[in-house]
């Protein structure tokens, strides 16, 4: 299969091509820089350094290479960027998903697995949510995915696209870009540094490592008719920031780690909405896929893959 990686030069575009390159799929990555190093087997591997703002660029694309299905997760990402530059946001992530969406169309390709967020559904109304819960974002960045959602079915609708959202929740591995949990955790206390986090006694998160979210969106993309057009993908439970910093404490003995109370905070400048686990078993009932690492498992394979680095 050929499948064109929007995003294939971040953190999950980069991790997920690999795995299709792993399988002898062909990954067509397409992203304004490639900073991971790592996407190997070029016979396997396409890189085009394109901007999905730039219809043309994206037209082009899909008609050189001929891609069979689109993993889209090309984004501005995260809150905190997304209320620094609503506008940008719109553009990019709004208005470069429809061009995605176009390019499908030029190209005749019709399944595209996007990567959506639980910021698309706000604050959670239980300790556990299924995709039936309501979309309520209140930030630009979750007000984008949801948008991006209910766009997809509008080309589903009109032009017979099958845009599959996969409500991804704080995915957390080696590569992971930003300074926040629990990566900083890690690097803190395998670098022998104290860190206190300000607040977040009170957020649970629900984390997934990177392997499992590879899983789940191969999975996906794999399936061959889905019922429904959006699944959760996480761990299906949710850890405090202070059961965090308690299980790395656990794992690199010696560390000093604390957590203030109360909610956490991005940037430790914004209050996160309430949050929680996702329920997954749609996922698991419909396409058969289900993760291997708990919030423990999956924080000792990221310390030693840390460790393996030579943190
Ligand atoms: N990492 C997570 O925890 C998480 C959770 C939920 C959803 N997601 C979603 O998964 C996707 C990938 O996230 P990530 O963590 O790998 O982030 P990332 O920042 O590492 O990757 C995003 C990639 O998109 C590229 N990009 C940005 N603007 C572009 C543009 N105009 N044209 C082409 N490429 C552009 C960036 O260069 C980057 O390589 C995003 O859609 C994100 O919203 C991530």
């Amino acid at each position: 299969m050929r499948v064109l990686v929007t995003g294939g030069g971040g953190f999950l575009g980069a991790a997920v091509s690999e795995a299709l390159i792993a399988r002898g799929d062909t990954a067509i990555a397409f992203d304004t820089h490639f900073p991971n190093a790592g996407i190997a087997a070029p016979e396997h591997c396409v890189r085009v350094q394109g901007d999905i703002t730039d219809m043309a660029a994206l037209a082009q694309t899909v008609l050189a290479h001929k891609p069979d299905a689109v993993i889209h997760c090309a984004a501005i990402v995260g809150v905190l960027f997304s209320i620094g530059s609503p506008i940008n946001i719109v553009r990019i992530n709004v208005e470069g998903s429809i061009n995605v969406f176009e390019a499908m169309r030029i190209g005749g390709i019709k399944r595209c697995i996007h990567i959506s967020s639980e910021e698309a559904y706000g604050a959670f109304r239980a300790e556990r949510i299924d995709e039936t819960h309501p979309l309520e974002p209140v930030l630009p960045y979750g007000i984008c995915k949801a948008t991006v959602e209910q766009l997809g079915r509008t080309y589903r609708d009109l032009h017979g696209l099958e845009v599959i959202n996969l409500r991804t929740s704080w995915v957390y591995g080696p590569a992971l870009p930003r300074d926040r949990i629990p990566r900083n955790l890690v690097l803190a206390a395998l670098q022998g540094r104290a860190l206190h986090i300000p607040s977040g006694a009170d957020t649970a998160i629900d984390h997934t490592w990177i392997d499992d979210w590879v899983s789940a969106v191969l999975a996906a993309l794999d399936h061959q008719a889905h019922r429904f057009d959006v699944y959760n993908v996480s761990s299906g439970e949710a850890a405090t920031v202070t059961e965090l910093a308690d299980i790395v404490r656990e794992l690199v003995p010696g560390s000093q780690l604390s957590v203030g109370p109360g909610l956490y905070r991005h940037g430790n400048r914004i209050e996160l909405v309430r949050k929680g686990a996702l329920d997954i078993s749609r996922a698991q009932a419909e396409f058969g896929w289900k993760p291997r690492f708990d919030i423990r498992s999956g924080l000792a394979a990221y310390v030693e893959a840390i460790r393996g680095q030579g943190e």
